[in-house]
């Protein structure tokens, strides 16, 4: 069985049809790549998967449980975590406060992370434990919200261009965590404008336009494929 298991996704804003019967299958401790052009769906894909858009067809299955229609809290807590885009960092609450809020206890099978592990792999945010976080900059708030959302524990997360904005060598550490997250068995889906990146850590890359998803396979098989990469990545 796969850890998650997407089938005949739909989704709507309004009237305004967006996700047009996704089906996607996720073994444990992989990586996926999400690509796609601006507006061709990757977001709003993670929002449905949360619960934070309805689906309005379909089922989201984690470990063979149906998520479909479940509140984000409950979907969450069944053991997936989400980075929005939008960082969203409790601005009043110090660093340490923060990643606080976002410690789940684990299930036996998932592996537990701490606090200091992200001390370590990000030694900013120790330095400014004690600072409020609506004082960081907008890379700290990113690498926070990343880390506070490990800190649930989950067994699949949900990761929405984490590298925007972030410094050349942040984002080394970032792609970094994000192979470690997988080595421990949870395992990652991740939305990433840099093409590079999102090849060289993927087990499989996933490429979505219009709200569907148009192809599958591995980084090799995408680099091989200029007409898929000219047809539905590159900017014309
Ligand atoms: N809250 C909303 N209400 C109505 N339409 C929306 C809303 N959010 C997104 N859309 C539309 O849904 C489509 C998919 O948007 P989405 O944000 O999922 O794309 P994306 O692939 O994440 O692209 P990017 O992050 O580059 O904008 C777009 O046409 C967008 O305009
Ligand atoms: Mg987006």
């Amino acid at each position: 069985m796969n850890l998650f298991e997407i089938n005949g996704l739909h989704a709507h804003y309004g009237k305004s049809h967006i996700l047009h019967g996704i089906n996607m299958a996720i073994p444990e401790a992989s990586i996926v790549s999400l690509l796609g052009r601006n507006g061709s769906g990757r977001s709003t894909l993670m929002k449905t998967i949360m619960g934070l858009v309805p689906p309005t067809a379909g089922s989201v299955q984690l470990v063979g449980q149906e998520l479909a229609g479940q509140r984000p809290y409950d979907i969450c807590r069944s053991g997936i975590g989400y980075v929005p885009e939008e960082r969203l960092v409790f601005p009043n609450l110090t660093v340490e406060e923060n990643l606080m809020m976002g410690v789940q206890k684990a299930y036996s099978d998932v592996p537990q992370w701490t606090v200091d592990e992200m001390y370590n792999y990000f030694p900013r945010l120790k330095e400014r434990r004690d600072i409020n976080a609506g004082y960081l900059s907008g890379g700290e708030q990113q690498m926070l919200t990343m880390c506070r959302s490990l800190l649930g524990n989950p067994r699949l997360l949900l990761i929405d261009e984490p590298t925007e904005g972030l410094a050349p060598k942040i984002v080394e550490v970032v792609m970094e965590v994000i192979l470690d997250i997988a080595r421990r068995g949870v395992a990652v889906v991740l939305v990433e404008q840099k093409l590079t990146i999102a090849l060289k850590v993927a087990d499989e890359v996933h490429v979505m336009g219009h709200g569907e998803l148009v192809f599958k396979g591995t980084p090799k098989a995408l680099a091989d494929d200029p007409d898929i990469r000219r047809r539905w990545l590159e900017v014309a």
